[in-house]
């Protein structure tokens, strides 16, 4: 399997997307690009300095006099935001529910995509996100639209809560990913939407192991 190819994964929040497409990076021995961790930084920087989160040129302007980085360590991928690991913070309860917002104007988009592209640029590459097969990778010779039902991301959600030591309300998150799903699928440039030649797997009831096998075999299919 000598050809190193792009693959794309896109989906709602809690699908999987990251913890799959880390492990399929890892077997392959490519580079994983997580494109939500960008918008979250972003996310982060504006909330930080006050910014209307709302205001596509203040955020464009914002953007450009910041450097993000994706950095593979031993404990796993960092985000370093101009100069600072912010990895723990871009998963706040308050980044995560305004990032969608962050992520709305083209402006952002653009640069954004920009930035993506060029991580992409050699391909042996894993990259997930909401536009990765239909707008950073058109053009990647895998692209997969994972999903599952609401209920059970919001349960994966609170499992991982769980596990790092802190209780949240099912009910919330439920409702959280919900309305996260809603601005992402209903904004008006580059919306979450499945490709139409991605091939979508329902996680719902499928291990994460299940996952991963399922991409890697459809990987072989088109690596030969
Ligand atoms: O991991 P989770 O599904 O919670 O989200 P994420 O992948 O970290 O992405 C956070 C947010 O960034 C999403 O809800 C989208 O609003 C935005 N995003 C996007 O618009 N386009 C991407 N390619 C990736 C993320
Ligand atoms: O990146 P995205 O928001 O799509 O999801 P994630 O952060 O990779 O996964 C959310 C949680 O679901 C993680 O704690 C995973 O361990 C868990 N999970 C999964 O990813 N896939 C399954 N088939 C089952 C559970």
């Amino acid at each position: 399997m000598n050809k190193k190819l792009k693959i794309a994964i896109d989906g709602p929040a809690g699908a999987g997307k990251s913890t799959v497409a880390k492990l399929v990076a890892d077997q392959l021995s490519y580079i994983y690009i997580d494109t939500g961790a960008m918008y979250r930084a972003l996310t982060y920087k504006a909330l930080k300095s006050g910014s209307n989160l709302h205001d596509g040129s203040v955020l464009k302007f914002l953007l450009k006099e910041t450097e993000i980085e994706l950095e593979i360590t031993e404990a796993g991928q960092a985000v370093i935001l101009d100069g600072k690991n912010v990895s723990e913070e871009i998963r706040s309860t308050e980044v995560t529910n305004n990032v969608s917002f962050v992520a709305t104007p083209q402006e952002v988009r653009e640069e954004m995509v920009r930035r993506q592209q060029k991580l992409a640029a050699q391909g042996g590459v894993v990259m997930d996100g909401r536009d990765i097969g239909t707008h950073v990778m058109p053009d990647a010779e895998l692209k997969v639209f994972l999903v599952a039902s609401v209920e059970e991301r919001a349960k994966r959600r609170y499992e991982e809560n769980r596990n790092k030591g802190y209780e949240t309300s099912l009910e919330q998150l439920k409702e959280e990913i919900s309305l996260r799903d809603k601005r992402d699928s209903e904004r008006e440039f580059a919306p979450l939407k499945k490709a139409d030649d991605a091939i979508e797997l329902d996680t719902t009831s499928m291990s994460i192991q299940d996952v991963v096998n399922e991409i890697l075999h459809l990987v072989s299919e088109r690596a030969e």
